[in-house]
């Protein structure tokens, strides 16, 4: 038991340098063909938010999910770094005064703290518009139709029905308390969509048929519920020092979640259930699918 652990935190560490050296490439500060400039400030104001030790978990669920279906893995590793600058751009836009308002991410100061506020929004809506400049990048190999298709499911995932909805709806939420299914419905769109589409691309870059692509998609919405109860939870539980961003802020603002709603011990109780089903809807596929299982058991035993 403890040996698979190990050796899970191994692939998880080791996947996670391999995205931060190409994103680290494809953040210099020179030009691709037909950008006319690359300002420095901005560049820097990017690297700060995304170069930082994230762990970089939607990456390796893409990467594990093609793997498991025989995606070819050199576009896998793009579309993860890709879904990575997407999820980078959201946690800069969420750290802003105007949404959650917080001073530290991933044990540093925030984009628009080292920065400015205005750099800040840039730097956001420039890693939002290069994860899909990644994808459509002749350097990532796959078929037209796939990343016609990979395309669609982002946008579809990190837009006014995904993720973007999701914090809208997280914002109103301060203001009117949701009920039970107005949190879980919040919840799946600002941090269940980018996970579940983590899973789907992997289904998408391996050309599976919708079969597949149902089944992970479903592993991925059962993960991405359990993601951000954890989340809720740590919020509540852990300190900055171990997370890498301020704690007891979620009560503070009055943020609609389920721990604020049923307590610790029922979000605990649903974290487990949530993680068997994720784990069950993998078991066709037998041993070839140990390392994502194992992903759903980290997601709801993480610390940080
Ligand atoms: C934090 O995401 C925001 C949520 C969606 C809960 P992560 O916990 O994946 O943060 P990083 O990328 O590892 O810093
Ligand atoms: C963030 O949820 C979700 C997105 C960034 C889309 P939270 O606001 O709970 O994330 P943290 O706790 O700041 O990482
Ligand atoms: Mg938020
Ligand atoms: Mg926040
Ligand atoms: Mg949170």
């Amino acid at each position: 038991m403890t040996d698979t652990k190990t050796a899970f935190e191994r692939r998880l560490r080791q996947s996670a340098a391999e995205t931060e050296a190409l994103l680290s490439s494809l953040l210099s500060d020179s030009r691709l063909s037909d950008e006319i400039a690359r300002p420095a400030h901005l560049m820097a104001a990017m690297r700060h938010g995304s170069l930082n030790g994230g762990k970089r978990l939607r990456p390796f669920l893409v990467r594990e999910s093609a793997a498991l279906l025989g995606g070819p893995p050199g576009a896998a590793l793009r579309i993860g770094v890709a879904l990575e600058c997407l999820h980078c751009y959201s946690l800069i836009h969420d750290d802003l005064p105007a949404m959650d308002d917080d001073d530290l991410r991933r044990g540093r100061p925030t984009v628009h703290k080292a920065f400015d506020e205005a750099t800040a929004i840039l730097a956001g809506d420039s890693l939002l518009t290069y994860a899909f400049d990644i994808i459509a990048a002749p350097e990532t190999e796959l078929a037209d139709r796939l990343k016609t298709e990979l395309v669609l499911a982002l946008a579809r995932a990190a837009g006014p029905g995904g993720m973007a909805g999701g914090q809208a709806l997280d914002l109103a939420a301060e203001k009117n308390p949701p009920d039970e299914a107005g949190i879980v419905t919040l919840q799946a769109m600002k941090t269940g969509a980018l996970l579940r589409f983590a899973c789907e691309a992997g289904a998408i870059i391996a050309g599976s048929d919708p079969g597949h692509r149902d089944r992970l998609q479903a592993f991925g919405r059962k993960i991405g519920l359990a993601y951000q109860l954890a989340d809720d939870l740590l919020d509540l539980t852990s300190d900055a020092g171990t997370l890498g961003k301020a704690t007891g802020k979620d009560a503070a603002r009055g943020k609609g979640t389920l721990v604020a709603l049923h307590g610790m011990a029922w979000a605990e109780e649903r974290l487990d259930t949530l993680t068997e089903e994720a784990v069950e809807l993998l078991a066709p596929y037998g041993e070839k699918a140990l390392t994502l299982q194992e992903t759903a058991r980290f997601i709801a035993s993480r610390d940080n």
